[in-house]
């Protein structure tokens, strides 16, 4: 089938502002819409830059607004967003700096990521066995859900707080510090439940719900985000 993909492109050294270029590709239905980026770099132009790694939706290095909407360029197929003759549109995730074409600098978003203490902290000395810190099948369940979590940005750049306010934490640093918080082996949950009630933390969330549907992993986001308000309301973590 053929398709268009509408590419907004930006060069920071040439350009003033972005602009839209349109590509005609022949793809196959079950193609994914990263393939047809290829496509268009590998066979008729170059010059369009774009951020991929493990091509298979483990690394989270390909979110993109693809016809509106964050998604992993590798994990699109062509047949679930296009019919043939159709145009796709492909554009940076938003409330990011572009550094050309599709990709924006993560630094900003990584950052926020860094500020929730995104690992263990235990100071306990290692238990008799000398190498694990045993816990409860019931407890592991507790966080499993945002442990899939692979830092695409897709749900922060998807979320109305995020673009009026860049300081807010955002959903991925939220899940991110959930994952941590619920570990019945960890010890630092105050701290990071200190660090998110500050004026930019989860209380900028307005529950939009955009970050759950936009997460490529099914990771119930929302949901996360109102364990931590909850925690914070309560003093409790469950
Ligand atoms: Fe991506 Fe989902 Fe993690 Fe957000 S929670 S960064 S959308 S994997
Ligand atoms: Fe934003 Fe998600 Fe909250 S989209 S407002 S972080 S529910
Ligand atoms: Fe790794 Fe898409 S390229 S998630």
């Amino acid at each position: 089938m053929k398709i268009n993909l509408k590419i907004k492109r930006f060069n920071p050294e040439t350009d003033k502002k972005p602009h839209w270029e349109t590509y005609a590709v022949e793809v196959e239905p079950t193609d994914r819409v990263l393939d047809a980026l290829h496509d268009v770099k590998w066979n008729q132009d170059g010059t369009l830059a774009l951020r991929r790694s493990c091509a298979h939706g483990v690394c989270g290095s390909d979110a993109m607004r693809i016809n509106g909407r964050n998604m992993l360029a590798c994990k699109v197929l062509i047949q679930n967003i296009a019919k043939d003759g159709d145009t796709i549109t492909v554009e940076p995730i938003l409330g990011l700096p572009v550094v050309k074409d599709l990709i924006v600098d993560m630094e900003p978003f990584f950052a926020h990521y860094r500020a929730v203490m995104p690992y263990l902290v235990n100071n306990d000395p290692l238990p008799a066995n000398g190498r694990e810190r045993l816990q409860s099948p019931a407890d592991r369940e507790r966080y499993d859900d945002t442990t899939k979590c692979i830092l695409c940005a897709a749900c922060t750049t998807s979320c109305p707080s995020f673009w009026a306010r860049g300081e807010y934490v955002g959903p991925a640093a939220i899940v991110q510090a959930h994952r941590f918080i619920f570990d019945s082996r960890d010890q630092a949950a105050q701290q990071r439940l200190e660090i998110l009630s500050a004026q930019d933390g989860v209380w900028r969330c307005r529950t939009a719900f955009n970050c759950t549907e936009a997460c490529p992993r099914g990771i119930q986001v929302t949901k996360a985000i109102g364990e931590v308000k909850e925690a914070l309301r309560t003093g409790v973590i469950r």
